[in-house]
């Protein structure tokens, strides 16, 4: 099956696919993405991804590429020929082609890049059985909440995680709260039966996945609490999960050395994770 990928106007072979050498988001990370998952060939939360494209985009000074409907149009295209029933597909803007000068160069047109890759998500195991996660010191730059293409921290902290046999690393601010993970959002339920997960700032990024959850929970007469939570109370909890857009809700049964309750998903977890499930394939209704 031929795989095509957008690049600038064209649908490309795959394989064959590339920007120019002085792109800027090859030569300064200059750049900004998003990762939609598709379950039975819709784009789950599109909107909501696209109006976090548009604020990370501000945040940086960058022109929009296109327009919205042009742009969700080109989306629906490639996912359609590239026969993506279930997967994701990516999507990169950075600045453009310019000759390597840190300061933002004017008047240069932004580079769109997209590409889908199929996964059979809702099938892996760790849904069912739960993952482990490590806690890291968080490395990353003070602006988390723009989805930028700089992932060096991230990518250090999912490696280091990989070697311990573990998922995901909860990265830890300097005075001991969890952040987020290298990828997803962190949430739990503490010992006296809060659902917390860190409030919105720039130490995060504004998970989308977090929000349609923050929702459902919501909608089903639960309450969330957002507030930060440190090391020591994540590993007292009774459930733990991440939510992003390509692990939907994973539950977290072990922090460190640490087992999360019973060593199994946790009975809130499931029941979200159910609503979030059903959601995300159209069966569930939502504001
Ligand atoms: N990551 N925090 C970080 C640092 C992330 O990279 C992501 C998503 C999330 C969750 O956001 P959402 O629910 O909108 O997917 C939180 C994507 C999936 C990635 O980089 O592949």
């Amino acid at each position: 099956l031929a795989r095509y990928a957008y690049v600038d106007g064209r649908y490309t072979p795959h394989d064959a696919a590339s920007v120019h050498v002085e792109d800027r988001g090859f030569q300064f990370a200059d750049g900004v993405y998003e990762v939609v998952s598709i379950i039975g060939g819709r784009m789950i939360d599109m909107q909501g991804h696209i109006d976090r494209l548009e604020r990370s985009l501000d945040a940086l000074d960058m022109a929009a590429p296109l327009s919205r409907p042009v742009l969700t149009m080109i989306m629906r295209e490639l996912i359609a020929r590239n026969r993506v029933d279930e997967g994701i597909i990516y999507l990169q803007v950075t600045r453009g082609v310019a000759p390597r000068d840190h300061k933002f160069p004017t008047g240069i047109k932004p580079t769109l890049v997209m590409t889908t890759k199929r996964v059979d998500f809702r099938n892996q195991k760790r849904l069912s059985e739960g993952v482990k996660v490590i806690t890291i010191p968080d490395i990353r730059w003070a602006r988390c909440d723009i989805k930028a293409i700089s992932l060096l921290a991230n990518c250090m902290g999912k490696t280091q995680a990989s070697g311990a046999g573990a998922y995901e690393a909860w990265q830890v601010d300097a005075e001991g709260r969890i952040t987020e993970g290298t990828s997803s959002n962190v949430w739990i339920l503490t010992r006296d039966n809060k659902l917390k997960t860190r409030m919105l700032g720039p130490e995060i990024l504004r998970g989308v996945t977090r929000d349609s959850l923050i929702r459902i929970a919501r909608e089903e007469g639960i309450e969330v609490v957002e507030e930060a939570f440190t090391v020591e109370e994540a590993r007292e909890c009774r459930e733990a999960f991440v939510t992003s857009a390509t692990s939907f809700l994973t539950p977290v049964v072990q922090i460190d050395d640490t087992v999360v309750g019973n060593g199994v998903p946790g009975s809130l977890s499931c029941r979200l994770q159910r609503w979030y499930l059903d959601y995300s394939s159209g069966l569930r209704e939502t504001a």
